[in-house]
């Protein structure tokens, strides 16, 4: 049905859903149709030549906006933290302290640095982020058939949207819900807005969001793209949801993970960096413009 499910990092549990949902997608037509994707290491790419690629956090934490002490301090959350994050012995529960404690702890450290607003721009430009390969038709692609693009982002919304708009991709259909940061009248941060977002709260992020979700009541098909166990609840704000493939990146962890990735995932992409299994899929979805 699509040649590109046959790559060898293709794995599914059921092909049988797979194909199901497709042709019903498919059949529905693109104007029912709606993106949700993850952003960090799903957009993003988890390593390139061997080294790994940077969250919207690690971009700021490996800038010059941040003093060498405060650059240690980050790294050592990460260390700590970011191990529980995708361990698969611990459960939800467990991890949400956890995940809380990481991100207020970093978004403290990063307030404490008085970040300008106007050297955001240069240091992504000067950063080593990265989306992955294949990106450019995958967005423009939905843009052209005015299908939404819902980033729904537990990394800063600030870096991000920079990210996409110096790959020329920040296009029309674009949403983004994440974590923003806040400015005072000089430009140097002072706190992060809104409800916290981290791995494992984007349901209630989603529900936060009902407007977003109300305004697009008559898409109830869904693409979703993530590579944390997370993100599969991002779509929970969608109004009566028809028919859902959750497209999973697994990028770490591989072997102790996948067995949960292929039975919360419908297609799983082991070590995948590109987006040609997404960009076919919406290809046959969307057929020729
Ligand atoms: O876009 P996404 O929701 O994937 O962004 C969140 C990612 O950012 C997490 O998977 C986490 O590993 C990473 N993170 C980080 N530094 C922090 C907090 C989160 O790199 N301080
Ligand atoms: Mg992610």
């Amino acid at each position: 049905m699509i040649a590109a499910l046959s790559n060898a990092s293709v794995h599914m549990k059921d092909r049988n859903r797979v194909e199901n949902v497709l042709q019903a997608m498919q059949k529905a037509g693109s104007n029912t149709m709606q993106v949700i994707s993850d952003f960090d290491m799903t957009l993003t790419r988890f390593e390139h030549k061997g080294k790994r690629s940077p969250t919207c956090h690690n971009i700021l934490e490996d800038s010059k906006l941040v003093t060498d002490e405060c650059r240690v301090q980050l790294k050592e959350l990460m260390n700590k933290f970011y191990p529980i994050e995708i361990d698969s012995s611990r459960s939800v529960e467990e991890k949400l302290p956890l995940m809380v404690e990481w991100w207020t702890t970093a978004h403290k450290l990063l307030v404490q640095q008085k970040i300008k607003k106007d050297l955001l721009a240069a240091v992504v430009r000067e950063s080593n982020a990265m989306l992955r390969e294949d990106y450019r038709p995958f967005f423009d692609l939905l843009e052209q058939h005015s299908v939404p693009l819902l980033i729904f982002s537990a990394g800063i919304g600030d870096i991000l949207e920079e990210v996409i708009r110096q790959a020329g991709v920040f296009h029309t259909n674009v949403q983004v819900f994440s974590n923003y940061m806040d400015f005072d009248e000089t430009g140097t941060l002072t706190a992060f807005k809104g409800e916290l977002i981290h791995t494992y709260n984007k349901r209630e992020g989603a529900l936060l969001n009902t407007g977003h979700f109300q305004e697009l009541r008559t898409r109830p098909n869904v693409l979703l793209l993530g590579d944390s166990l997370g993100d599969l609840t991002m779509a929970d704000g969608v109004h009566d949801l028809c028919n859902i493939l959750k497209v999973g990146f697994l990028n770490d962890k591989m072997e102790e993970r996948m067995e949960s990735y292929l039975n919360s995932y419908d297609i799983v992409l082991l070590k995948d960096e590109t987006l040609e299994v997404p960009n076919a899929i919406l290809h046959f979805l969307m057929g020729p413009q």
